[in-house]
This record gives C-alpha cells, structure tokens and sequence, in this order.
C-alpha cells in the first residue's frame, strides 16, 4: 500500500471499466476513488468506494489492518462513487462507526434503506481525537453535494477536501493535472463558485502541507498551483489569454470562416487559439477551455429557427455554470434568416460582464468578399 505518511496510507482503486463518469463525462483515462486509512490508535477509513470496487478494497483495508478491526469511517461525501461500499464495510466490520453530518445520515437512509449502523453526528469545527491524530470537520456544501464536509488532521497538517481538487484519470496513468482537473470542476461543481470560495476562506486559515482529495493524485508540492486554479475558476476569472472558436456546420460554410479567423489569428502571432467544431468534440471539454480562454468567438448556423443542437447543449453547458466575465464574438450564418446572434444574447441575457465585440458578421449561406474582410477585421480587434 502507498503510504502518504508513516501512519496514513492510501487503499483507493482504480476504475479503468468506467464509461462515462456520473453518467455523463467521457473519462479515457479511467478515474480513481480515493480512500485513505489513519492507523493510530483509533483505525479511521476515510470514506469509501464505488461498489464495483468493494472487495478489491476491503482487501486493501485488510492488508493495512491484518487482524485489528476500524474504528471509524468518516463519511465526507454520499455520492455513490464515494459512499456504495458503506453497506460492504459495516457486514464486514460491524462495530464501526459511521461519522457524519446530520444531512450525511439522512441521505445514509436513503441510499440504504434498512441499514443499522452506530452513528456519530458531527458539526462545523468538531474534533474528532484519534490519538497522535485528530480530524477537525469543515462543512463544504455544495461542493459537490449539501452534506459534503472535509476533514482536516491537524498533527501532519493533511486536507482531506473530499471532491475538491480531484481529477480525471485513474492514479496509474501519468498525466498532467491542470486540464483534466478543470474539466472535471467545471463540469461537477462549476455552477458553485460562491460556495467554492466560501470554503477556499476556511481553508486560508489552515496551514496545509497536503492535500488528499477523492479523486486523482494526493497534491504534496507547491500547493499555490491547484489552490490558485481553485481561486480563479470559482471565480470565473479566465485562466488564459486567448481564443477559443466554438462552430456548427453544416455544409463547411461556416467551418470556412473558421478557417480563416484562425488563420488570421495565428499570422498576427496570437498562438494561443483553439477551434473545435461542437459535432464533433466532447462537450465537456469544450466546456472547460471556454472557461479558460477570456475570448470566446461562436461561429454558427441556424436550425429550426434557433440554434444547430450542439450549439444549443454548449451554451446551456455554459450558462448553467454560471459562464460570465468574458468576451464573445459571433460569426453567424444562415440562407434566409440567420439567428445565431439573437438566440446566443438570449441565452446570456443574465450572465455578467459579457463584452460583445461588435460588428457580429453575418454571412448569407456562403462567404463573401466582405466576409473575409470582416473576419480578418474581427481578428485584429481579438488582437487589440
Ligand atoms: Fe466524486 Fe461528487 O463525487
């Protein structure tokens, strides 16, 4: 087992079966459950796994504690990925007590009708002493879910942040953090952002050596970096300067005007330019660079009257977190009543301090001369 310190060791898993993480978000890379034990005098399992995963953990748990039985197992999350295993754990270890908050329990009886486990109901700030180890709880609803609290153990100075700064990709696959780790902010919490900072706040006032959060590698080495990312996506501040050109097309039209923006782009040395076509481009990670770009150009046609139906996911994916503080171009394009423009304003009529870079180019059905003049127009002022 890998051991974070002498007496805290990891009993995660991998899962490379996976599909699609919470139902929803391409994860090629497979994703980890983590879960962690402190072996002081009191045996506490820091929560738990995705059920598929149950006796490949349970023999993790054994290997650490041979013959010696847990004391605790604290609860900081009930989503299944993270809590499936309770019932598992209690059949094995019936002695154990469950530590949670008092929406933990409640969801507890939801997710496991008939259970009887001993309880310990803790708040903001309870202690729990372990012996040369003690857990101190801080509530961080909303990230992910109301009940989630994270733990922090004051003697090794160790933030166990629950979903907070996990990540995709299982723990045996090398990979950079940043990318994977905003995708999957984004995509699970990027809606919270004020709860987010409510508990970066708590969290400035502990001295934090490492962080061991439930998903993807324990962060030990400058902690600034992923506590940074944590402040500016929360905050909806871009992370990057530069371009993302997010298009629908249909017969290449519109593509083409793509072309040529990010041809423009790129000759007046403005590298930093990315283009995904919406058809043909997993979502979420269209999601998360529109996140880190502070300029987003939508190039796009008209379908049905509204929006092409990949526009129309990618800006609902946008606005229902809380996309704000950017600037946006439009390139759009129809053969008799082009609607991009009025239906994207729709889409963003409450979201903040968006700044439209005006003209926004219509193209009728097919590109123009003016239409190239117009988009290499639209770059320099990108440029400005
Ligand atoms: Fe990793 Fe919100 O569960």
């Amino acid at each position: 087992m890998n051991k974070i310190t002498n007496d805290i060791i990891y009993i995660g898993v991998n899962d490379h079966q996976i599909d699609l993480f919470e139902g929803q978000y391409l994860v090629p890379k497979g994703i980890s459950y983590n879960s962690y034990l402190i072996n002081d005098e009191k045996k506490v399992i820091m929560d738990t796994v995705d059920v598929g995963f149950a006796q490949e953990w349970l023999a993790n748990i054994k290997e650490v504690l041979k013959r010696e039985q847990p004391d605790y197992v604290v609860v900081q999350h009930m989503e299944p990925d993270h809590s499936a295993s309770i019932a598992e754990l209690v059949k094995e270890y019936p002695n154990i007590t469950v530590v949670g908050n008092a929406k933990t329990f409640t969801m507890l009886k939801q997710f496991f009708k008939d259970i009887k486990v001993n309880q310990q109901v803790v708040s903001e700030n309870d202690t729990l002493i372990l012996g040369k180890h003690s857990l101190k709880f801080i509530m961080a609803p909303m990230v992910h879910w109301p009940e989630v609290m994270m733990s922090y153990e004051e003697s090794e100075q160790i933030l166990f942040s629950a979903d907070a700064f996990g990540k995709f990709g299982a723990l045996d696959v090398e990979e950079e953090w940043q990318n994977e780790a905003r995708r999957y902010y984004i995509g699970i919490v990027g809606k919270y952002g004020v709860q987010v900072q409510n508990v970066l706040k708590k969290a400035a006032s502990l001295a934090i050596k490492t962080i061991c959060p439930l998903h993807g590698p324990i962060l030990k080495d400058n902690l600034e970096k992923y506590l940074n990312a944590y402040q500016v996506w929360s905050s909806y501040q871009p992370e990057t300067k530069g371009v993302l050109i997010a298009y629908s097309s249909i017969y290449g039209h519109t593509k083409k005007a793509v072309e040529i923006l990010e041809k423009a782009l790129k000759q007046n040395s403005l590298n930093d330019v990315v283009v995904r076509d919406l058809a043909r481009s997993d979502l979420s990670e269209v999601i998360s660079l529109a996140f880190q770009y502070d300029t987003l150009v939508l190039a796009g046609v008209t379908y049905n009257g509204g929006l092409f139906p990949h526009m129309n996911t990618f800006m609902e994916g946008l606005v229902e977190r809380n996309y704000q503080k950017r600037k946006v171009a439009i390139i759009e394009n129809g053969t008799w009543a082009p609607m991009l423009a009025k239906k994207v304003m729709e889409k963003l009529a409450n979201s903040k301090e968006i700044t439209y870079v005006e003209p926004i180019i219509k193209i009728n059905a097919s590109i123009s001369e003016q239409n190239v003049q117009e988009i290499e127009n639209l770059s320099k002022q990108l440029l400005d």
